[in-house]
């Protein structure tokens, strides 16, 4: 059980980049451009976006952030005088501080996008080495938030060693770190936190701590050089693998991946399995609410990527989940909800096809403990939540508790006082929640 011991492995990751005003604190909630648009985007769409948060009371929910993503700015380069990054007048005709006022006056944030390397990964200008000129436009023009993609890295300023990130190398990692048949892996003790790749986003930073706005900084470096050790003291977030995509198949596999990093996951700093395919795709119903109600559970960054002018009440309804977002934004608690049972595989295995079935995890906002169950088989199957088996639950239970007040965290039915256990038929790729209140 390595990773309950984080003394040993968050040596580097206990001073966050506090921010004032809780930014940052909780995981980041909102909407960005590029799962739903790609590379196709202008201000209508980005506006529009804004409104329909608001219209659909995903703001009221919490939902704040209106992120930018790729191919905003004019390709060609920056202003040969100023060298800044100039927003494409066709896309944005009232800039990017345009987009920001309206935002602004909606009573959200906004949020743009840049690449710690010469270029964009759709080939845009990006910052490295004009990290000040580019964190001073984006603190002028009114942005909030920073997604810093890890695209354009010149050959000399990739790093010496290279770190095992499970999703590119597979089979050949273990949650331990250790990669095998890996040759030019890093030798023992080697602190990642000096590679060139950490100095890249560290750089910007110190760019956007030297400006006078609060900007949270999300990093996207795709889980190299061992982001999670360094992380939480250069940014609020940080991916922990490559990309997404609106397949069960890569969900399952990032959820695998991450379950090994929650104790990584805490106020300030979360590790980011990306943004969210809700609404995309041909992900089902089921997939959908299991796909969402682990990134909740898991404390990830929970960032909509799908056109919401046009979205499908049933995905709205599971994006509107009122106990996984109280959970995923509970003042009173940082930690996410641990994997207590792996169910389909033994505890602690790897397995990118089932990651772990059983979670929970505290919560005061919630009045008590959200539980998540997945069946991450491709048939119908039974999941049972045993009080005894539950961190929260097993003292009181071994107490002579048997009995507590339970919620379906999906339907809202309240489902009375239950005693021992409470068992799900899940179809494939479903997730249960249940919301797990007193001994009663
Ligand atoms: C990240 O830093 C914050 C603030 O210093 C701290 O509260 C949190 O526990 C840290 N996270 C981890 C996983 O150590
Ligand atoms: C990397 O190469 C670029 C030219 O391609 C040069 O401007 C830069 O100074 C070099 N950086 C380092 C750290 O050597
Ligand atoms: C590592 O290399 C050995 C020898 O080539 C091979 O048998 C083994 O399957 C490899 N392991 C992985 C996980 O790729
Ligand atoms: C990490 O795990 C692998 C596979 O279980 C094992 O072979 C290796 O010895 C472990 N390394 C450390 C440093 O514990
Ligand atoms: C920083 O920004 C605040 C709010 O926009 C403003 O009131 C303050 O004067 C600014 N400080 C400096 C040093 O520019
Ligand atoms: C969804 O399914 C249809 C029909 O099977 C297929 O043509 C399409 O490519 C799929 N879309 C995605 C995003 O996988």
């Amino acid at each position: 059980m390595w990773w309950l011991l984080p003394s040993v492995f968050l040596v580097s990751g206990a001073n966050a980049l506090l921010r004032p005003d809780d930014v940052g604190r909780a995981p980041a909630l909102g909407w960005n451009s590029w799962n739903a648009y790609n590379c196709e985007i202008d201000a209508d769409k980005i506006l529009t976006a804004a409104n329909e948060v608001v219209n659909l009371g995903l703001k009221s929910l919490g939902y704040e952030y209106i992120n930018i993503d790729d191919c905003w700015s004019v390709k060609s380069g920056r202003d040969p005088t100023t060298k800044r990054i100039i927003p494409d007048p066709d896309k944005f005709p009232n800039g990017i501080s345009g987009v920001a006022d309206e935002i602004h006056a909606l009573g959200l944030k906004l949020g743009i996008y840049s690449s710690a390397g010469t270029t964009t990964c759709a080939g845009y200008p990006a910052s490295l080495g004009y990290e000040t000129i580019d964190a001073q436009s984006f603190a002028e023009w009114g942005v909030d938030y920073l997604k810093y993609d890890n695209c354009g890295v010149p050959d000399n300023l990739t790093d010496t060693y290279t770190y095992c990130v499970p999703d590119s190398t597979d089979g050949s990692f273990f949650p331990n770190g250790t990669c095998v048949n890996l040759t030019d892996a890093a030798p023992a003790g080697y602190n990642w936190a000096t590679s060139t790749t950490a100095k890249r986003y560290m750089r910007m930073r110190n760019a956007l701590l030297s400006v006078n706005r609060t900007i949270l900084y999300s990093l996207c470096d795709w889980g190299q050089a061992d982001v999670n050790d360094w992380g939480n003291e250069t940014g609020n977030s940080w991916r922990m693998s490559g990309d997404i995509t609106p397949k069960w198949s890569r969900i399952a596999e990032i959820a695998n991946e991450n379950s090994f990093l929650m104790n990584y996951a805490n106020y300030y700093g979360y590790p980011d399995p990306d943004m969210l395919e809700v609404g995309n795709g041909n992900l089902t119903v089921a997939e959908n609410r299991a796909h969402f109600a682990l990134w909740a559970a898991m404390k990830s960054p929970l960032i909509i990527g799908t056109p919401l002018d046009t979205i499908d009440p049933t995905h709205l309804t599971i994006l509107s989940n009122k106990p996984l977002l109280t959970f995923h934004q509970d003042p009173a608690v940082g930690r996410p909800a641990y994997p207590y049972k792996w169910g389909y595989n033994a505890d602690w295995t790897f397995d990118p096809a089932h990651p772990a079935e059983y979670w929970s995890g505290p919560s005061p906002a919630l009045g008590g403990t959200l539980i998540v169950m997945v069946n991450t088989e491709e048939t119908t199957q039974t999941r049972t939540a045993f009080w005894k088996e539950v961190p929260e639950l097993k003292e009181l239970y071994t107490a002579g508790k048997k009995g507590f007040k339970v919620v379906d965290g999906w339907s809202g039915n309240d489902l009375g006082c239950v005693r021992d256990k409470y068992s799900l038929k899940l179809g494939a790729h479903d997730a249960g929640v249940l919301v797990v209140g007193d001994s009663c």
